[in-house]
């Protein structure tokens, strides 16, 4: 089995939950393989967790890695999650490395935040250069902050853990910010949660209207990993 040659457009509403492979637990030196054995499991994306050390505290990875993986990829959906303090720097590079969908966190908004950036003109920026946008909210955060972005963007990201790591617990707390985006956005849109998702979490989730989970350590570590995609694929959305 190969990967499809068209990526997949997270536009398009899905008729299973979708599977995002996040890259941070695969392995970094086998990693365009690592990545083709969890799409031919039937993972449907690769999440791309780029951090800089100051939004959270951990350094990952930036657009060598896009470009790289695209190289070996080039029919996946590339879901780049921006966990850094000026996404709009990286934008036009992201894009021409082959990211397929832009994910900034309303944290680093001007509405959240004095001297924020410009969330809409970024919005904007990202599908004028032909890429998806999402907007991404940490546990702390109130889920309102996300108002002002609903009708522009493609995906809103709510955060099961705070970002930095893989392998931390999910938080259950945050579902009831995936039921308060659902009752707010149409079906074109994609509900995505991330951090501490498994084959026990995933229910609790797709049950609060997330349609898109990320998962790496549940999935990269398993021993059965399609045992894994199976679970989430098997979650019954609501109708
Ligand atoms: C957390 C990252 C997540 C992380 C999820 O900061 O944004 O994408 O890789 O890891 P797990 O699935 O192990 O919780
Ligand atoms: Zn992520």
């Amino acid at each position: 089995m190969t990967t499809q040659p068209q990526p997949l457009d997270l536009r398009t509403p899905p008729t299973h939950p979708l599977v995002a492979a996040s890259i941070l637990s695969a392995d970094f030196g086998d990693m365009a393989a690592d990545c083709q054995r969890v799409l031919d499991l039937g993972a449907d994306l690769l999440h791309v967790d780029v951090m800089d050390g100051h939004f959270a505290p951990n350094l990952t990875m930036g657009v060598d890695m896009i470009r790289g993986v695209r190289k070996h990829l080039p029919g996946v959906n590339l879901d780049v999650h921006l966990m850094v303090q000026d996404p709009g720097h990286y934008v036009q590079a992201f894009a021409k490395a082959g990211a397929s969908n832009f994910a900034f966190h309303v944290e680093v908004c001007g509405t959240v935040r004095d001297s924020g950036i410009d969330g809409h003109a970024l919005i904007q920026h990202i599908h004028d250069l032909g890429m998806t946008a999402g907007i991404v909210v940490n546990p702390p955060t109130d889920v309102q902050t996300l108002e002002p972005y609903l009708d522009a963007v493609d995906l809103v990201l709510v955060m099961s853990v705070n970002p930095g790591f893989s392998g931390q617990s999910f938080m259950p707390e945050v579902l009831d910010k995936a039921r308060w985006v659902k009752e707010r956005v149409d079906a074109n849109t994609r509900i995505e949660m991330d951090g501490g998702l498994n084959p026990q979490t995933a229910p609790l989730a797709v049950a609060a209207g997330v349609d898109t989970m990320v998962t790496a350590s549940a999935l990269f570590g398993a021993d059965d990993p399609k045992a894994v995609i199976d679970a989430f694929h098997a979650c019954p959305l609501p109708g």
